[in-house]
């Protein structure tokens, strides 16, 4: 028998009906289309409306057209790992409330909590578990409803934040497709420049908190520019080298999607050009865990069976890392 490494066997977005565009966002705060665009490559968000409507909204709706169009029962369902930084509540978890909605009743689930790295850190993490031989069917969600924690009056955040998400199936595999290998990192001193105070068990919520705006982002957006552009730069070529990638033996470039300009350096740095690089950021602008499922849904269309990928992150935390990955299947 062969070695088990974990594949993609299939994948599934969902993003909200309502467009935020840049042309709203003029009449809410001083800002305009033309420095949204040049700045961040963002033309619209999505936004989850209406009231009790969480992120497992999306992760639910996401995992059943999943289970759908694999033809996958949900009670074959082992395991489901939800990224998100915006769960439903503290507990149950995003991910207890997506495996109930789907049906998944035979299946353990919990959240990872890394921000953008998020479902980098969850596909290790699932892959990792189809690797032991233990589990045969992982269900990784990344999902966020990002409107909920953002300032709808600090221009600084509110142009970059969209909700939405996806999910992939991970199974065993013997030909060699799947996650060939990760390399992941974090750095708690980055929490300065990036971070939501409030509510949580330093700042329980109270008036206090509410009144100094600790239940939204905050994000001193150039300091985080630099560490983004550098680390994520780095840890694709790391992966790169370490595994023996040419430019050329790469066929996608999957970028977590937080600002056009760190995905140029990125795609720079490992020596692609544009048609290798998914891009989708101009439509749904940053949905923290919820980009890279996205870029997956978006372009499933154009992958091929054994295509290399490198999945590159860098996020809140700060948690950043790569995954260098051979597709499972052709549409
Ligand atoms: O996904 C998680 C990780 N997050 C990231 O990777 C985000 C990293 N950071 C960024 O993408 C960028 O820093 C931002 C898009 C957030 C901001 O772009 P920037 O080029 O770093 O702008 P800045 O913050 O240095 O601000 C430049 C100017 C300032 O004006 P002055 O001081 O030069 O007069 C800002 O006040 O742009 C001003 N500005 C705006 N102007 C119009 C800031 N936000 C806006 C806005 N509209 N929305």
């Amino acid at each position: 028998m062969g070695k088990i490494t974990a594949s993609i066997t299939g994948v599934h977005g969902f993003v909200p009906e309502y467009r935020l565009t840049n042309q709203e966002l003029e009449t809410m705060v001083d800002t305009n289309d033309e420095w949204i665009v040049s700045r961040t490559g963002i033309k619209e968000r999505r936004i989850l409306k209406g009231e009790g409507q969480g992120t497992s909204v999306i992760g639910i709706n996401a995992v059943k057209g999943l289970l759908e169009k694999t033809n996958t029962n949900p009670e074959e369902i082992d395991l489901i790992i939800c990224a998100t930084v915006t769960p439903d509540m503290f507990f149950p978890s995003t991910a207890n409330l997506i495996a109930s909605g789907v049906g998944a009743f035979n299946a353990f689930s919990y959240d990872v909590a890394a921000a953008c790295s998020g479902f980098l850190y969850a596909l290790t993490t699932g892959a990792s578990m189809i690797e032991s031989g233990r589990y045969k069917k992982i269900i990784v969600v990344g999902a966020d409803k990002m409107s909920s924690i953002i300032d709808y009056t600090d221009r600084a955040t509110c142009i970059i934040f969209g909700d939405g998400g996806g999910a992939v199936l991970l199974e065993p595999n013997e030909e060699g497709l799947g996650v060939v290998d990760s390399i992941h990192r974090s750095d708690g001193r980055g929490g300065e420049y990036l971070n939501m105070k409030g509510g949580g068990s330093c700042y329980p919520a109270s008036l206090e908190t509410v009144q100094a705006r600790q239940h939204f982002v905050y994000q001193d957006g150039s300091t985080v520019f630099k560490f983004a552009v550098t680390n994520m730069a780095d840890i694709s070529a790391e992966i790169m080298e370490k595994n023996n990638l040419s430019a050329d033996d790469v066929q996608w470039l999957v970028p977590h999607q937080a600002n056009k300009r760190i995905i140029d350096a990125t795609a720079r740095r490992m020596g692609l050009d544009d048609s290798k690089v998914m891009m989708n950021i101009e439509k749904y602008g940053n949905t923290t865990a919820g980009t890279i499922p996205l870029l997956l849904w978006d372009y499933e269309q154009q992958l091929k069976k054994g295509d290399n990928l490198v999945l590159a992150a860098f996020g809140g935390g700060f948690t950043w890392g790569a995954i260098f990955l051979k597709w499972g299947y052709t549409k």
